[in-house]
This record gives C-alpha cells, sequence and structure tokens, in this order.
C-alpha cells in the first residue's frame, strides 16, 4: 500500500504537472495569436510532455495501491509582454516544480519509502533538463534582445524540436 502521506503529494504533484501542462497550452496559445508557429510548436510539446509527467505519477499511485484523486486545475496567465516573459515565466514555473520534487523526495525518505524515493529520481533528473532547457532559451533571448531577425531565427530553431513521448515512459 502506498503511505497516506506520499498519496496525498503524490497527487498534489498530479495537479502540479497538469497545471503546468495547462501554463503551456496558454503560452502555445500566445505564440499562436502572434504568428510565432516554432515557439508555439515547442510550448505545445512541453505541455504534451507536462500531461505525460502527470500521468507517469497517475500509474505509480495506482501500481502501489493508492487512490488518484485529481482537483481543480487554476486559470493560467494569458497574455505576456514580450517573448522573453514568457521564456523567464517557464524557468521561474520549472524552478518552482523542482522545488516540489524536491520536497517530494524529502517526504518519501521520511517515510522511509524506498519504492517512491526511487521513482521520484526519474523527476530530480527531468528537473535538471527542464531548467537547462529553459534557461538557455532565456539566455539566447538577452542575447538577441528586440532584433526581430534575431528573434525569427530562434522561432524556426525552436520550431525544430522533436516530441519525447518515450522519455516519459
Ligand atoms: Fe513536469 Fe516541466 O516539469
Amino acid at each position: 500500500m502506498l503511505n497516506k502521506k506520499l498519496e496525498v503529494g503524490l497527487n498534489k504533484q498530479i495537479n502540479e504537472e497538469l497545471y503546468s501542462s495547462y501554463i503551456y497550452l496558454s503560452m502555445c496559445a500566445y505564440f499562436e495569436s502572434k504568428n510565432l508557429s516554432g515557439f508555439a510548436k515547442w510550448m505545445r510539446m512541453q505541455s504534451q510532455e507536462e500531461y505525460l509527467h502527470a500521468n507517469k505519477l497517475y500509474d505509480y499511485v495506482i501500481q502501489k495501491g493508492g487512490r488518484v484523486a485529481l482537483t481543480q486545475i487554476g486559470t493560467p496567465k494569458a497574455e505576456w509582454k514580450s517573448v522573453l516573459e514568457v521564456f523567464e515565466d517557464t524557468l521561474a514555473h520549472e524552478k518552482f516544480i523542482s522545488k516540489c520534487i524536491d520536497e517530494l523526495v524529502n517526504l518519501a525518505h521520511e517515510e522511509k519509502d524506498h519504492a517512491t524515493t526511487n521513482f521520484l529520481q526519474w523527476y530530480v533528473s527531468e528537473q535538471v533538463e527542464e531548467e537547462a532547457n529553459a534557461t538557455k532559451i532565456v539566455d539566447d533571448l538577452k542575447m538577441v534582445g528586440e532584433n526581430n531577425y534575431g528573434i525569427f531565427m530562434l522561432d524556426r530553431e525552436l520550431g525544430q524540436r522533436k516530441a519525447e513521448a518515450a522519455d516519459a515512459e
């Protein structure tokens, strides 16, 4: 059976991952409205990855004999001042998610739940990648500044993103 405190924590994380998916889908819609199809594609893939992150937790809770409890998902922000601001928000959000995962790992340690500690290691590694990806894009956008050609080139580059569905298996 799944430890009750961890069941609550894992369910909370399912909500956070679904909210992440919702935030990135909202960012995708913002980019679509600005005709920035490459950034939009990147965000749509990010949103789909977050949905997979939620489902991976969902499956684990069930596998451990716990009960999945879905709760309300908040309304995401819908407007930004610039492409840079969108990715600064992305980075800040990923840092927040890393903190959530760290707290869950701490709880799993306190409760001596080795299986959950082990399961969460995938998320620990994933967060390193998530923060690094967002940091790189923020750095690139700062370098480009207000230069339209630079934004155009970055839009094309990010539009090359490939799905990583197998990554979340
Ligand atoms: Fe599922 Fe971007 O953290």
